[in-house]
């Protein structure tokens, strides 16, 4: 509420210490907390690659809600499966309880990955809090009292829970939270600094991205990975792979690690997995299953029949052979046209990427870009204050990308 009364005039006699500025002008606030910068345009509609506002103005969507609709908005098949499963009239019945779709949903994962079992959560942070704890978990059943440390790198992102930010290497995220979850620390993304901080009898886990997204879309070094597996199995330290962002079809196989020559011990997805319904997962291997036990985790949603009967149907389409193989060629025909934009325009500093997952620094703030292409009708994000960001649906054709890539190089232009 703003006061129209005229404030007294301050006399020297009762100044005391200046009140603190208050850190938002009092405005009327957001009925929707004001933790994200919206852009302003309302959206009503999704269909295919493209989003409309309430104006009917088109976005080419090479966002896809951050990794998400892999599959594109109002998908037919995704639809449907969400149709079939609203039929049963099951949303949900805790996990006190069986139901079919989650155990199919589980038993895909078991038939098409090293995983034994399945933990189904509801999001990527709460994937990641569940393996920390899985993993200490199994820390305790090592024969020593204090194997709970948890090792993150540099330039990671896992997640913005205590625990899964005191694993993230932002500051800005992290420093106003303090004090975060203790018993985590990140280290250089470099195997001798990895060496030298894990040791045999206190630290449980090491978790990596195998593709830092919001660290700048960085592909990380297959034969630093390689070390790090080799290192953690010598020193009886399990390895988590964060495939929240990367896996699950956006490098082109249907798991990152596919691609590595190595299984993880625990494995976290999330953002795909339901095409935008909010469903996390936690793959373990048999070793991890067996230390746990009916009470040392749980969730209320996590892995709901309606959920997991669509997360059945999206997982299936996204280990289609021939999407996996559209990924890989369309992706690398779009870091080429990408390299294109670089060499004409003169404004991009590096390419980084694999699949149809692409970062591209740039001099100018890359939101002065992503501002320009919105304008045009282009959906873009960043991924760091001078990274754009490429994270298009897996479905998208090379003439949807070409027309994205002209509006970028306009909207770099002008
Ligand atoms: C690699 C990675 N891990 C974890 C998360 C956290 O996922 P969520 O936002 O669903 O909590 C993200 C989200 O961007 C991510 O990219």
């Amino acid at each position: 509420m703003t006061s129209t009364m005229p404030s007294p005039a301050p006399t020297t006699a009762f100044m005391a210490t200046p009140a603190a500025e208050p850190s938002a002008p009092l405005s009327a606030l957001p009925a929707i907390l004001g933790t994200y910068k919206r852009q302003a345009p309302l959206f009503v509609r999704g269909d295919g690659v493209y989003l409309f506002d309430e104006h009917g103005k088109q976005y080419l969507d090479l966002v896809a809600g951050i990794a998400v609709t892999s599959l594109g908005h109002n998908d037919p098949g995704v639809m449907n499966a969400m149709q079939e499963a609203m039929a049963t009239g099951l949303i949900h019945t805790s996990n006190l309880y069986r139901t079919a779709p989650g155990e199919a949903l589980a038993q895909w994962f078991v038939d098409h990955s090293f995983a034994s079992s399945v933990f189904f959560a509801n999001s990527g942070a709460e994937a990641n809090e569940g393996a920390f704890k899985f993993a200490r978990r199994w820390g305790g059943t090592q024969g020593v009292p204090n194997k709970h440390h948890i090792l993150a790198v540099r330039g990671s992102f896992h997640g913005r829970m205590p625990g899964t930010l005191a694993a993230t290497d932002r500051p800005a995220y992290r420093l106003p939270f303090r004090p975060l979850m203790g018993g985590v620390t990140i280290v250089e993304r470099d195997l001798e600094a990895l060496a030298a901080a894990m040791h045999p009898e206190k630290t449980a886990a090491v978790i990596v991205e195998p593709i830092q997204g919001e660290g700048g879309v960085r592909v990380v070094d297959p034969a630093f990975l390689r070390g790090l597996r080799a290192l953690t199995r010598e020193r009886n330290v399990l390895l988590i792979l964060d495939e929240i962002q990367c896996g699950l079809g956006r490098t082109g196989s249907v798991f990152a690690y596919e691609q590595l020559g190595f299984e993880p011990d625990l494995l976290t997805m999330a953002k795909p997995l339901a095409n935008g319904l909010p469903i996390g997962a936690i793959l373990v291997n048999d070793a991890v299953a067996r230390t746990m036990q009916p009470g040392d985790h749980g969730t209320t949603f996590g892995g709901g029949p309606l959920l997991a009967h669509v997360a059945h149907h999206v997982v299936q389409r996204l280990s289609d052979p021939a999407l996996l193989q559209h990924v890989r060629e369309t992706g690398a025909w779009f870091g080429e046209q990408l390299q294109g934009i670089a060499d004409r325009t003169g404004q991009v500093r590096a390419i980084r990427g694999t699949g149809l997952m692409w970062g591209m620094d740039v001099h100018e703030p890359a939101a002065a870009i992503i501002g320009r292409a919105f304008e045009k009708g282009l959906l873009l994000v960043s991924a760091g204050e001078h990274t754009l960001r490429f994270l298009p649906p897996l479905v998208i054709t090379k003439a949807e990308l070409a027309a994205g890539l002209a509006m970028l190089e306009a909207a770099m232009h002008s």
